[in-house]
């Protein structure tokens, strides 16, 4: 057998057979006329149909308050399909029959009345099993999750035992503010439906390379057995965004890099790269095994805050060649705000395989390049031979998973300069997504939706683990305990976060690696 034919039989080994079958429902989008449901819902839930893996039978309700029939959404979701579709042009044949299952409710969220009428849209289904499989997507502001779960249940449409069929909850980020509002929204939430019953979203989650992470370690043994303090010198997850934050100032004022990013997508990521082996791959297990991980990240008091964190605030600078303003000069922000739009941390998991190896993660807007990574840095060799000769120059190995854009992994390992002379310099393997498996890549969204209107909660994120990621963030702020910034935390448009950031790593003789823009 060739090494060709062998590969394409091994990837026939699919871990998703015993996956449930999508069975027919209906989807109830509230916030249908706002800017997730035209830009990732609607463009996910076609792709799904095109793709084939939407249910036999299944329908899609929007509910809001602005005046719209079915006819008139359908044509502005077509509108702005022809937008966000990520393959072009858009299919008008494909889009008539998808759109055929579309309907719109209009209603008040805050109304009884409201609800009855949803209920009486569901009930004139014909098929049994689109009345009663219903998945709610809660595409609207999390003050509003409470209030929706009660309405629906006093309507009889989310009960914690459904008499016939299943109900779920989809809800968006961010969820709650702190430890405290997410403890009560999840009280809320769960007055009315079962944990089980409640899919919280993180996006970074449903992206190919998220997943590939768990895929990456367990499935390596070549590179599982270095996963560890014994081999690892240090870890760097870096999720680095070029715009600025632009319309959103009024969001962003009460947010900030850390609640916004920090406590949802780089802890999420973290917990993927750094916890135990699960004893399975259901949901419950994968899912334990990140909570674990999570309770293990050691707690900061203030003086270790200061130490270890550090936020940043862009101020004017240039980015692309072009002038970009400050952050105190956007719509809706405060001219003397102390909002961070960086956070760089220098984090320790107290368990056995971690010990006393820093992890350090940043995030920030107005940074050189939109890019996520996670760049593992193993132990300098011993100082002999080569080490011995070229000192720091001697590249340490460095395995890279790119998460985002141009997908990959590469290993940064040293060879051998060819010619006469004895030289030596890193050079890189490569493994890139494009291509090895063509440019297939499915929107977060797309994954996310087909899990649960499948029931698989594996890619959502369970109740302890946000009230966990809450209390880790919680601890920070309480650190800084609204502390204006410094000089020293300060960085100027298009460049790569403040030199607080840079001494950050200093303290330990590291340094950032920021990402490149690959070809
Ligand atoms: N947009 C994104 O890319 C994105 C990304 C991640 C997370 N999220 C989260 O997703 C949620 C929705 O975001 P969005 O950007 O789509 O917001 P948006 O554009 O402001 O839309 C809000 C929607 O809620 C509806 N709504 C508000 N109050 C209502 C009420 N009392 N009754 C019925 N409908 C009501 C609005 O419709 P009417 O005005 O017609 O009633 C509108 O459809 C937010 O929690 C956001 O944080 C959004």
């Amino acid at each position: 057998m060739s090494e060709l034919e062998h590969l394409d039989e091994l990837m026939s080994c699919r871990l998703d057979v015993g996956r449930k079958a999508v069975m027919p429902c209906s989807v109830v989008i509230f916030g249908a006329s706002g800017d997730l449901t035209a830009r990732k819902l609607i463009p996910a839930l076609y792709h799904l149909f095109l793709d084939k893996q939407m249910p036999a039978s299944f329908r899609i309700i929007g509910f809001a308050r602005r005046e719209k029939t079915d006819e008139s959404w359908r044509a502005e979701l077509r509108e702005a399909l022809g937008q966000f579709s990520r393959t072009k042009p858009v299919d008008d044949d494909a889009w008539g029959k998808f759109a055929a299952n579309i309907h719109y409710c209009r209603g008040d969220m805050t109304e009884t009345a409201a609800y009855e009428k949803l209920r009486g849209q569901l009930d004139g289904f014909g098929d049994p099993a689109l009345r009663n499989n219903l998945l709610f997507y809660l595409a609207t502001q999390p003050s509003q999750f409470g209030e929706v779960a009660e309405q629906l249940h006093q309507a009889g449409l989310l009960e914690k035992e459904p008499k016939q069929g299943w109900q779920r909850i989809v809800v968006e980020k961010p969820f709650g503010h702190d430890a405290a509002s997410a403890l009560a929204l999840n009280n809320e939430l769960t007055r009315f439906a079962h944990e089980q019953q409640v899919f919280r979203i993180d996006h970074y989650l449903g992206k190919e390379t998220v997943q590939n992470i768990l895929m990456f370690r367990f499935s390596n043994s070549i590179f599982e057995r270095l996963w560890n303090r014994e081999s690892v010198d240090h870890i760097q997850i870096t999720v680095s965004e070029k715009n600025s934050v632009g319309g959103r100032g009024g969001y962003y004022e009460e947010a900030g890099a850390l609640r916004d990013m920090v406590q949802n997508h780089l802890l999420q990521v973290l917990s993927l790269v750094a916890m135990e082996p699960p004893v399975s791959l259901e949901a419950e297990a994968i899912r334990d095994e990140k909570v674990k991980l999570l309770k293990s990240i050691r707690t900061l008091d203030a003086a270790e805050v200061a130490k270890n964190v550090v936020r940043g605030q862009y101020f004017a600078g240039v980015m692309d060649g072009k002038p970009q303003g400050g952050y105190r000069q956007e719509p809706k922000v405060q001219p003397d705000s102390n909002v961070e739009t960086y956070a760089a941390l220098k984090l320790f998991i107290d368990n056995w395989r971690w010990s006393g190896v820093p992890f350090y993660l940043r995030t920030g807007k107005c940074l050189p390049l939109s890019a996520s990574e996670v760049r593992v840095q193993f132990r300098p060799t011993p100082h002999v031979l080569f080490a011995a000769a070229c000192g720091p120059k001697l590249d340490p190995n460095a395995l890279t998973l790119r998460l985002q854009p141009n997908e990959g992994i590469y290993l940064r390992f040293n060879g051998k300069v060819p010619g006469t002379a004895v030289g030596v310099r890193p050079v890189r393997m490569h493994f890139s997504y494009d291509s090895e498996f063509g440019a297939y890549t499915p929107e977060a969204y797309e994954r996310l939706l087909l899990e649960a209107i499948a029931g698989d909660a594996t890619l959502f994120i369970r109740r302890d683990e946000v009230e966990t990621a809450w209390q880790i963030v919680d601890s920070i702020r309480a650190g800084w305990n609204g502390r204006p910034l410094s000089n020293r935390e300060f960085y100027a448009a298009g460049t790569w976060g403040p030199i607080a950031g840079e001494e950050l790593l200093a303290q330990s003789g590291h340094v950032w690696r920021d990402p490149q823009p690959l070809k």
